[in-house]
């Protein structure tokens, strides 16, 4: 007697057929929920796109190569959130494009680092972080404090995003300029480490 099973089992293009069929329906129904899911979706309460600051410093963060050692995901795990805070969730991903998750810890996850140092520390850190954390085998980045901030792309950016629909209106794009005079790499990185992880409440 041949059943389903048999035929699948002994013509190749059935299995193959079958197989794939398979895959995209368990594919499909893990996936397609997730557009419609509040939380993976919305922003978490309180969160804003990156100002022109910040988002000169992410910039800067993924020239830089930061994402090669350090994970901007804190995974559901007692280890990491007793170590880092609370876990990251979707809704504080909303701005981030590309994401910075990163896939290699040389070191700590940066998720939740916002607010936990002081600026001056940030400043020193970056600039040698064997000056604060002597053991450290990050790589100094003298030369943020050196080069001038170039304003000359920041609209650009802005209005891209906007365009794909983060909520910047005309007025702060046309701010945004003036808002990077006179400011150093150096602040851009800093004020974008310290906007990280702040608007779920940390439980350490
Ligand atoms: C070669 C790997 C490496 C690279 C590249 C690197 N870091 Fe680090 N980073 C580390 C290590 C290791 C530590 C832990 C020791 C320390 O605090 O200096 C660290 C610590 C930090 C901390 C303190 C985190 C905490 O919770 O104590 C911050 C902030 C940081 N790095 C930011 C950056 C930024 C911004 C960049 C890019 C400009 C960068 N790192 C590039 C390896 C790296």
């Amino acid at each position: 007697m041949s059943t389903i099973q048999d035929k699948a089992e002994t013509k190749v293009g059935v299995l193959i057929v079958l197989t794939l069929m398979t895959v995209i329906w368990g594919g499909l129904a893990q996936i397609v929920p997730l557009f419609f899911q509040h939380s993976t979706t919305e922003p978490v309460d309180g969160l804003k796109p990156y100002t022109a600051l910040q988002l000169e410093g992410r910039d800067i963060y993924i020239r830089e190569g930061c994402v090669g050692c350090h994970s901007q995901m804190i995974r559901p795990f007692r280890a990491e959130t007793e170590r880092y805070g609370h876990y990251s969730v979707a809704g504080e991903f909303i701005y981030d494009r590309p994401f910075l998750w990163g896939s290699k810890r040389t070191g700590p996850d940066l998720h939740r680092v916002g607010g936990r140092y002081s600026d001056d520390w940030h400043r020193v850190h970056l600039t040698n972080p064997r000056d604060v954390v002597p053991e450290s085998i990050m790589p100094a980045y003298p030369w943020l404090a050196e080069n001038e901030l170039d304003g000359s792309l920041i609209k650009d950016k802005m209005s891209t995003l906007a365009f794909i629909g983060h909520p910047y209106s005309e007025a702060e794009i046309e701010a945004a300029p003036a808002a990077l005079e006179g400011k150093t790499e150096l602040d851009a990185v800093v004020a974008y480490l310290q906007a990280l992880g702040i608007h779920v409440k940390q439980r350490r």
